[in-house]
């Protein structure tokens, strides 16, 4: 048989594999948090965008819920303004906050979006004042300033949107009365969402290869159970992880059937984790 021909056979067989995936997640809501150091390579954004539209093309509903830590980071460092993280969220100023919502809102977001549309998808920005996606109030530990939690978001336009072709991309920065907006860990955002739209999945892709034991090899697979007993070990979950964790176990309290922690350097992560039985990360299990 010509290599051509077999190659051929073994994509229809890729194809006719992913069929009782496909059949499982049609018609489901799917959050994915799209974490900042997972986009910041352009071959890796290109090809998660495409995953995406071919979920959609699928009958699958994907909603991305997207951060933005690395090129926050690299601005802020650019106008010299020190910054530092507690718990995993970052301390954000008044100067501060300006700068990460128009990183949010009209880069970050913006660039997903016409991503999704270069492969025929529709992408929905979720993003900016005028929309006010999300309804937020100060988290109540005054060091981390401007820095938000959510209180509400517009479920209905939200579901409109999740039922109709598009792809919805929402910015995590929150809206209280107040004039200035407030910085949301998009961890936070995407269980919020998760939770109140009773998605099927959780997927929170990450710059790591999933959650780490304590002697730093990765766990494949944990209960809800004893994933509350890891949260509480600082040695084990610190950083970017603590909000990561506990996004992931509120979202499975609160109606979300799965939640991964998933390696968004691998190419395809998500497509692997949804449509195949070799997800990449780790599987915290109700
Ligand atoms: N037990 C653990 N296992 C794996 N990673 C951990 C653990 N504890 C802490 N971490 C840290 O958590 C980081 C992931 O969170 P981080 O906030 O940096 O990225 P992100 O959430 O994917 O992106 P963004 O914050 O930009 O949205 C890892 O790079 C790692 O340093
Ligand atoms: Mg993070």
């Amino acid at each position: 048989m010509s290599i051509l021909r077999k190659n051929a056979i073994n994509t229809s067989k890729v194809l006719t594999e992913a069929l009782p995936f496909i059949q499982k997640f049609s018609g489901k809501n799917i959050v994915i948090k799209y974490g900042g150091s997972a986009m910041q390579n352009s071959f890796l954004r290109k090809s998660f965008a495409r995953d995406v539209v071919l979920m959609k093309a699928v009958g699958i509903n994907p909603l991305i819920v997207h951060g933005g830590g690395p090129q926050i980071g690299k601005a802020l460092k650019n106008k010299k303004i020190n910054y530092e993280f507690h718990e995993g969220l970052r301390v954000t100023s008044l100067e501060m906050i300006k700068i990460i919502q128009s990183i949010l809102d009209n880069e970050i977001n913006k660039d997903i979006k016409n991503l999704i549309d270069s492969w025929g998808g529709f992408g929905k920005s979720f993003a900016g004042k005028k929309l006010k996606f999300i309804s937020a109030e100060k988290q109540k530990n005054k060091k981390l300033g401007e820095v938000g939690s959510v209180k509400k978001i517009n479920k209905s336009i939200l579901l409109k949107v999740l039922s109709s072709r598009e792809i919805p991309i929402i910015s995590p920065i929150g809206w209280s009365g107040k004039e200035t907006p407030l910085n949301i860990n998009a961890d936070d955002v995407a269980c919020f969402v998760a939770a109140s739209i009773k998605a099927e999945k959780i997927i929170l892709l990450t710059d790591v290869h999933g959650i780490n034991d304590s002697n730093g090899k990765k766990i494949s697979e944990i209960s809800l159970k004893e994933s509350k007993k890891l949260q509480r070990n600082k040695k084990i979950i610190n950083g970017g992880m603590v909000p990561k964790l506990k996004a992931a176990i509120e979202a499975l309290n609160n109606g979300v059937n799965y939640a991964h922690i998933v390696d968004g350097r691998v190419p395809h992560a998500v497509l692997l984790e949804i449509l195949t039985q070799k997800g990449v990360g780790t599987l915290i299990n109700k």
